[in-house]
């Protein structure tokens, strides 16, 4: 039997990709749809703005969108609320006993909290044995990391293998849809580019050292690297590109870096990629209207590693926001939950 799913959010950017995501998904069934008052109480197709290239699924456009109130008929749910009221809605839902999986920034760094990437740092869910228990109903929630910090730490995958990063410089190009729907008013981003996001360097400096932080008598001990972030949005509609310069401990080569990338393998996981990181030799790869979509949006593309003059490497890499930074990563969260038996309890 399928497990019984809500999406806090539902209208929102992240929220419509969850519904678009799931549609197929063997695990998850949505039974719930939640937003805020100004879309509560009407049917789904009559309060959102589809913004989705494929139609709303016919069995939820008549659905009726609740509030975001611990009394949803589901287990799990999916969280794309807005920040300004995600903390709050999340905890009262976790503290109610469901399942909650984030996509905000507000729960990202507690201690009891596992900031995950289950290709990365899986290990970090033993955190939520003590979440568990300061709760106290057998809820819990697991974030996702922000967009660009989930495609800038799979991108630094290869690096750290049998090697450590000493420093990170890196310069995002992000898209239009990462601001949410409706977003970034057209004046302001159509052929120009905006050399600020709220917070996201912060973030994208803080987050990476949590992800690959180990755990020692039962919390994080951060990573040591220094992280440098400047963040652009720019008018491309989905898919963070990144420009990355980094330092590494131990000398290695770029034919080294290039066979790792080819090594990582897919799991089993149904929202898994096939391939977890693409390479591309190619200098003009990868592109956002090109790239995004490779592994249905869950992998991330690296092009043209090469020696940097000031720190040891430098590269390119992409990944899609909404997808692999958000609702996809989300899924394959709670897929990982599922295998690790938290929905047995
Ligand atoms: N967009 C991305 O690429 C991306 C990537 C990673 C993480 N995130 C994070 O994911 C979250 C959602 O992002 P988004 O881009 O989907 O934003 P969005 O398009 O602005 O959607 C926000 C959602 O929150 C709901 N909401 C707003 N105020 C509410 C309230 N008082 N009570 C209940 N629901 C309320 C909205 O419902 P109504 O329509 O009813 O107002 C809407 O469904 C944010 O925290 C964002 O930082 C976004």
């Amino acid at each position: 039997m399928k497990i019984k799913t809500g999406i806090l959010g539902c209208t929102g950017a992240v929220g419509q990709k969850f519904i678009t995501l799931l549609q197929n998904n063997p695990l998850f069934e949505i039974t719930e749809l939640a937003a805020s008052n100004k879309s509560s109480g009407k049917k789904f197709s009559d309060a959102v703005n589809w913004t989705e290239s494929n139609p709303i699924p016919e069995k939820l456009k008549n659905k009726i969108i609740k509030n975001c109130k611990p009394n949803l008929d589901c287990k799990l749910v999916f969280s794309g609320l807005d920040s300004a009221v995600a903390g709050d809605i999340e905890d009262e839902f976790a503290n109610a006993g469901y399942i909650v999986i984030s996509n905000s920034k507000n729960h990202r760094m507690d201690n009891d909290v596992p900031l995950l990437i289950p290709e990365i740092n899986i290990t970090h869910l033993s955190l939520l044995k003590s979440q568990i228990t300061r709760r106290k109903s057998g809820g819990f929630i697991v974030t996702n990391p922000n967009c660009s910090t989930v495609v800038l730490c799979l991108s630094l995958l290869p690096f750290i293998k049998n090697n450590e990063i000493e420093k990170v410089i890196v310069t995002t190009m992000q898209a239009i849809s990462g601001a949410g729907y409706p977003g970034v008013p057209s004046l302001d981003i159509l052929g120009n580019i905006i050399p600020f996001i709220k917070d996201e360097e912060e973030k994208i400096q803080s987050e990476p050292l949590k992800i690959f932080g180990k755990i020692k008598n039962n919390k994080i001990e951060f990573a040591k690297i220094k992280i440098s972030a400047l963040c652009n949005r720019v008018p491309v509609k989905d898919g963070h590109t990144l420009s990355v310069s980094i330092k590494l401990k131990n000398k290695t080569t770029v034919d080294k870096l290039i066979n790792q990338i080819h090594k990582f393998k897919s799991n089993n996981k149904y929202t898994s990629p096939k391939k977890l990181l693409y390479y591309f030799d190619n200098p003009g790869r990868p592109q956002p209207s090109l790239d995004v979509n490779l592994g249905n949006g869950m992998s991330v593309s690296v092009g043209n590693i090469r020696n940097c003059n000031v720190l040891d490497f430098k590269f390119t890499a992409l990944g899609h926001n909404t997808i692999r930074g958000a609702a996809g990563l989300a899924i394959l969260n709670a897929e990982y939950l599922i295998g690790k038996g938290f929905f047995n309890k």
